[in-house]
């Protein structure tokens, strides 16, 4: 059902065959992490604050937030970060002991395991929650995070991942002037961010798709 594939960057991700879409994109997982999240979102400039709060959606096997986390403590290593991940399949958090990313902090994202989910490492925290990321999230507090990564499958297979409410939940747990990125240009999902409340614009390109999306909560 869900089978490994190696993309373009080098880096290990799944196919899920039942879906029909992969983990990551083709252009590469660890590429994709640090160019289309971890730079729009400007983690390193949030490093120097010397705190950050990121919610990383569709957490998967968490590549966004490791590489977040990653850039942050080279930027700064005395950083507090604490990254909430939404995730509904036990799964593919399993699969994180069978990838390898090119990304400094993922050996920690080992201790992940569907039965531990959360650990602890110096200052940084990261915690899972399991379930439908439609109903997680109305757990988490308002004007909360610095960054959300989106990064769900595409709108025309998972729809309803793209809706108004939930990109109205979005805006409601971010901080005012927090970023959300994510990988797609598509209609639906810009139209929804608009309607509530999210100013969005052209994310960056990598290779030869379109653009992502950026999205700012600007009261
Ligand atoms: C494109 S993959 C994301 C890959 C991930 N960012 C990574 O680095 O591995 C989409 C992920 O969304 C999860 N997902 C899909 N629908 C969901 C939902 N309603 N709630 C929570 N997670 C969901 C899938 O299980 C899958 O892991």
């Amino acid at each position: 059902m869900i089978r490994k594939i190696i993309t373009a960057d080098n880096s290990e991700s799944f196919m899920n065959e039942e879906v029909g879409e992969s983990y990551h994109s083709h252009t590469g997982g660890v590429e994709e992490a640090l160019k289309k999240y971890a730079v729009p979102c400007k983690i390193k400039e949030l490093a120097k604050t010397g705190k950050i709060k990121i919610l990383d959606v569709c957490f998967g096997m968490g590549y966004n937030s490791a590489m977040a986390v990653s850039v942050a403590l080279e930027e700064n290593p005395d950083c507090e970060i604490e990254v909430i991940g939404l995730e509904y399949d036990p799964d593919i958090i399993s699969r994180i002991q069978e990838v390898n990313p090119a990304i400094s902090f993922f050996v920690h994202y080992k201790q992940l395991t569907p039965q531990k989910l959360e650990f602890k490492q110096g200052k940084v925290s990261v915690k899972v929650l399991l379930g439908d990321a439609r109903e997680t999230a109305k757990t988490l507090p308002e004007n909360y995070f610095d960054a959300v990564f989106f990064d769900p499958f595409s709108p025309k297979t998972a729809p309803e991942m793209w809706q108004e409410a939930f990109f109205a939940e979005m805006y409601r747990v971010m901080k005012n002037s927090a970023i959300l990125a994510t990988y797609s240009c598509a209609r639906l999902g810009r139209d929804n961010m608009s309607k509530a409340g999210l100013l969005y614009d052209d994310g960056p390109i990598l290779g030869r798709r379109g653009p992502g999306t950026i999205a700012t909560k600007w009261i």
